[in-house]
């Protein structure tokens, strides 16, 4: 039985598995990104985790990473998440540690795949991923196919602006969807109205440990109100983002994943009720917009699925 390697590198958490090529998870390990350590320490735990789920019969590795990127040399670019990853040769590093093919894709171009053949996607040929964790991501599948555009950046959707001279974003801009919509943008806000003195549990909360975007959720579900409106604006942003999305590509379907993405059936009413009211010229009702459906685990299957359909084109088998 031959045997792929997946891995799934994001913002928060890195993610490691082994499949067999008929689409088994064998085998998954996880540990936290702490991306403030920088590229090499990050690339020492790759490693070694990779050297431990490697069996004689694996026989190549799909990685999904930030982007930007470029597939083939296998270098990413400065992704707004993680700091320190100027240029770095990841597919040459990984080969010498590994030595077996390496294919390398944005991380949300290959949930997107990871979703269109093994989850949500199924029956299209044409959709929409979106994730909306850390930052936010997006991949494009058209005919079948992901669009890749000029190296690799397609489908950065996280990074429209949205308002004009609005939060700036790691990316360098201001009012990306990102800084206004991803976790981090979430747990920001929230840290600006506890700063600036208003009344929210959060302000308690703050005390023991260091917010994030589940605790203004779980403050909204409470009735905080300030929670309520910190949450609500980031998901009528994110229906924004989404509806020009829907706009632009006209999908039969939009995935949406990521931890916020997941966290809960309103996230996805109030976006296909904000698409209704945005947009116009696209008939909305012939679009579904559905939560992805592999989970945490759409990470790991989408490097899988980069490695599978690229091992494949090549005639491998
Ligand atoms: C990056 C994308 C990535 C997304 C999710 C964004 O900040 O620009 O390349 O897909 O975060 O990790
Ligand atoms: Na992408
Ligand atoms: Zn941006």
């Amino acid at each position: 039985m031959k045997r792929y390697l997946a891995l799934d590198i994001g913002g928060t958490k890195i993610a490691c598995g082994r499949f067999t090529e008929d689409g088994l998870l064998e085998e998954k390990i996880l540990f936290p990104t702490r991306a403030e350590r920088g590229y090499k320490e990050i690339l020492k735990d790759i490693v070694s985790v990779l050297l431990r789920l490697k069996t004689e019969d694996t026989i190549a590795l799909g990685v999904g990473t930030a982007g930007p990127l470029d597939r083939i040399k296998g270098e990413i670019y400065s992704p707004p998440n993680l700091p320190g990853w100027d240029g770095v040769p990841l597919k040459k590093d990984l080969y010498e540690n590994l030595k077996i093919p390496i294919f390398i894709d944005n991380d949300a171009n290959a949930a997107c795949l990871g979703e269109y053949i093994f989850g949500a996607g199924k029956g299209v040929k044409n959709m929409v991923y979106v994730t909306v964790s850390t930052g936010i991501g997006g991949g494009i599948i058209i005919n079948g196919s992901l669009v890749h555009g000029v190296r690799d950046s397609a489908g950065e959707v996280g990074h429209q602006t949205i308002v004009p001279d609005g939060p700036l974003c790691n990316c360098g801009n201001k009012g990306c969807l990102e800084a206004l919509s991803s976790g981090t943008a979430i747990a920001k806000r929230a840290m600006e109205e506890i700063n600036s003195g208003k009344d929210t549990i959060l302000k308690q909360w703050a005390k023991n440990e260091k917010i994030t975007a589940k605790h203004v959720r779980e403050a909204m579900l409470m009735g905080d109100e300030v929670a309520r409106e910190i949450w609500n604006n980031a998901m009528e942003y994110l229906g924004i983002g989404i509806g020009n999305i829907i706009t632009i590509v006209s999908p039969e379907r939009v995935v949406i994943g990521g931890s916020i993405g997941l966290s809960g059936k309103d996230v996805i009413e109030k976006i296909r009720e904000v698409v209704k009211r945005r947009v116009f010229l696209v008939p909305v009702d012939m679009v579904d917009i559905v939560q992805a459906e592999l989970g945490e685990d759409v990470g790991i299957y989408g490097a899988f699925a980069v490695a599978l359909v690229e091992m494949r084109n090549r005639g491998g088998d």
